[in-house]
């Protein structure tokens, strides 16, 4: 069993992962949600999370963190995930409301209580760097983070960088600086463990989480139909899915630095195999992935009525 918080900007892709982490609750204990200025702005995505636990009818608590990166300012994406952060989906406003602390503050108090938690990262690393800036002594308390950020050979966001590290690369910095074990999924092993867009209409059914799922892909595919494309990663799904099986995945270890500046290189990532601990993912049995992805929206269908 790990017990998990997930640090996350929703989200379409966030919003994916965080449904199949939902599903095998009696493998990952899910904590918290942790929000974080990243495709759109701290307020938006923090509603994201607060409406999508109201239309399941669960309470998992929401602590709301950085609302810009350490040193840049913020951009949000609203050509990936529209001016919502999650448009597609018609939710009404969330009923359920975020906790008083912040996020940062949430941390340091449980990670002086506990030393066995896993942080599933999902979005720009701010949270995190805050975290262990002002806190180091706590990288102890910190089992693993898996991250979805990074990119091996070509940027999404500038011509080498990932958007979730280019959005605050100091910060990404200090948490690959800081020794706690780091697994990186970077832009490489999403594409190759993404969904083929005739997939997506497997979600054209009755279920509460399918139609969910459905108006989440219905926007978030836009993007790799406008480019020709017949399949699109769906990033945040590739940490939740290694820790259900790491065995889909190939990997290699060394040791990640990341690029703070640069016009074509700020945010990038630079792996040296063999020369440090961190963890990257650079390869994805496909089906495997969708066939966890797929049950996992299966089950909650009969879970959420
Ligand atoms: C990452 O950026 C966001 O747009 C996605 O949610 C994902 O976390 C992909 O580069
Ligand atoms: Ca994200």
């Amino acid at each position: 069993m790990h017990r998990i918080i997930v640090d996350t900007d929703p989200g379409h892709d966030d919003i994916m992962a965080i449904l199949t982490a939902l599903a095998h609750s009696s493998e990952l204990e899910l904590l918290s949600f942790c929000t974080v200025a990243g495709n759109q702005t701290l307020e938006k995505v923090t509603n994201n999370i607060l409406k999508v636990e109201d239309y399941l009818g669960i309470d998992i608590p929401v602590y709301k963190g950085c609302d810009h990166p350490l040193v840049k300012e913020n951009k949000p994406q609203p050509a990936a995930h529209g001016e919502s952060g999650m448009d597609g989906p018609i939710l009404p406003e969330p009923v359920l409301k975020p906790q008083k602390e912040t996020a940062v503050e949430y941390y340091k108090e449980l990670l002086k209580k506990e030393d066995k938690v896993t942080i599933i990262a999902l979005a720009p690393l701010t949270n995190l760097g805050t975290l262990l800036k002002e806190a180091p002594e706590l990288s102890d308390h910190i089992e693993q983070i898996v991250l979805m950020g990074g990119a091996l050979h070509g940027g999404n966001i500038n011509k080498y960088a990932e958007f979730n590290i280019w959005h605050d690369p100091e910060a990404a910095k200090i948490v690959f600086d800081s020794g706690v074990k780091t697994v990186m999924a970077p832009l490489e092993v999403c594409y190759a463990g993404g969904i083929m867009l005739r997939e997506t209409k497997r979600f054209n059914r009755k279920g509460k989480v399918s139609k969910l799922v459905k108006d989440l892909f219905d926007f978030y595919c836009r993007y790799a139909i406008d480019r020709g494309w017949d399949s699109t990663a769906v990033f945040d799904l590739i940490p939740i899915l290694y820790l259900l099986n790491e065995d889909l995945f190939v990997q290699k270890k060394g040791k990640i630095d990341v690029i703070l500046d640069g016009e074509d290189t700020q945010g990038q990532t630079l792996f040296k195999e063999g020369e440090g601990d961190h963890i990257v993912l650079i390869d994805a049995d496909r089906e495997g992935c969708m066939k966890i992805f797929f049950d996992a929206i299966d089950q909650l269908d009969e879970r959420y009525i």
